[in-house]
């Protein structure tokens, strides 16, 4: 017997034997939203699916359209379906911990998305700093009207990340308002309920009234209120004028930046957020271990592993630098006049 034929009939042995291996079972990940409303989402979803097909998984998505008991109930579902892994959203941020528990009794594993859970124990949460975001906006405003009256202006009180923004926003006032130079107006204690543009304007025209419309600048902690924020100062002619903070990087508020409405935003890039966590969703359903976690978050019971990622100051000065040139945006849409 030669060489060759020897090394022939192994080579045919190993491929007969891999033949003979069941087909791998596909990977079923579900991904549970809070909802869809907001800009940002859509592409969290897409581009997290594309990433997770990419890597041979399954992807079940359903969104509880801003409703926690909805989205219990559906994540139990996905559960029912089989899923390998849990991706959440948690629309309130201590009823998901109930999610985490059912995931866990049957052995499934979980990955806060974006904003962590509570009370619970969570195997991964992957999200930006937060904390820095909020200490960006407040950062960014204060630079430009280091004197005045401010009004602080909190996303849903449900969502951990609203907590969090309020912490990194004040950590960047707080100077300023033990030297005297920024009064925060309406006490600082509003929130807009589920992050709405509705609330948004509705609790500023009302701070405008008890103010006289003496506000100098306003922290609004994404995108989507600070749209509100502005239509109420529209209504007073005082957009343009006021400052206003905002997060997300959405078309229309970089529109808005474009036109001198809005002062900045802060861009979170998504393709980097959902395709690390389709990655990471895929290696928990085998079994792996997440190379990337670097540091660990305590929600109140348990410090999480965690992934946080750098959040960019954005205003019309580096626009295209940052959002267009990564392709967020297309210079077209940005600029595009009425
Ligand atoms: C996210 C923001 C988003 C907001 C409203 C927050 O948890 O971090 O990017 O604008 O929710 O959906």
């Amino acid at each position: 017997m030669n060489r060759t034929f020897i090394i022939l009939c192994v080579a045919c042995f190993a491929v007969l034997w891999g033949c003979a291996e069941p087909p791998a079972k596909k990977i079923k990940i579900g991904l549970s939203m809070d909802s869809l409303r907001v800009e940002r989402w859509q592409k969290d979803r897409d581009i997290f699916k594309a990433e997770a097909e990419k890597l041979g998984a399954e992807v079940i998505v359903q969104s509880a359209d801003g409703d926690e008991r909805r989205q219990n109930a559906q994540a139990e579902n996905m559960l029912t379906q089989g899923v390998d892994v849990l991706v959440v959203i948690p629309k309130d941020s201590v009823a998901a911990a109930q999610i985490v528990q059912a995931a866990h009794a049957e052995g499934i594993k979980v990955i806060a998305y974006d904003r962590l859970i509570r009370e619970s124990e969570p195997d991964l949460y992957i999200s930006f700093d937060n904390e820095q975001v909020g200490y960006l906006q407040a950062e960014y405003l204060l630079r430009q009207k280091p004197k005045g009256n401010y009004f602080l202006l909190g996303g849903a009180p449900t969502d951990n990340n609203a907590q969090l923004l309020r912490k990194g926003q004040l950590r960047a006032l707080q100077g300023a308002i033990d030297a005297g130079d920024i009064r925060l107006v309406a006490e600082g204690k509003h929130w807009a309920v589920n992050w709405e543009a509705r609330d948004a304007l509705k609790k500023t025209e009302q701070v405008l009234t008890q103010t006289n419309n003496r506000i100098d600048a306003v922290v609004a902690s994404n995108d989507g209120t600070a749209g509100g924020v502005i239509q109420a100062l529209q209504g007073q002619n005082l957009a343009g004028k006021v400052l206003v903070s905002g997060q997300d990087a959405e078309l229309s508020a970089c529109q808005r930046i474009v036109k001198g409405t809005q002062t900045m935003s802060v861009y979170k890039p998504i393709h980097l957020i959902a395709t690390k966590a389709a990655q990471a969703a895929v290696a928990l359903a085998k079994g792996e271990q997440i190379a990337e976690v670097t540091q660990t978050v305590n929600n109140g019971k348990v410090d999480v592993p965690s992934i946080l990622l750098t959040p960019i100051q954005v205003d019309k000065a580096n626009l295209d630098e940052v959002v267009i040139k990564d392709g967020f945006h297309s210079r077209e849409a940005v600029y595009q006049t009425e």
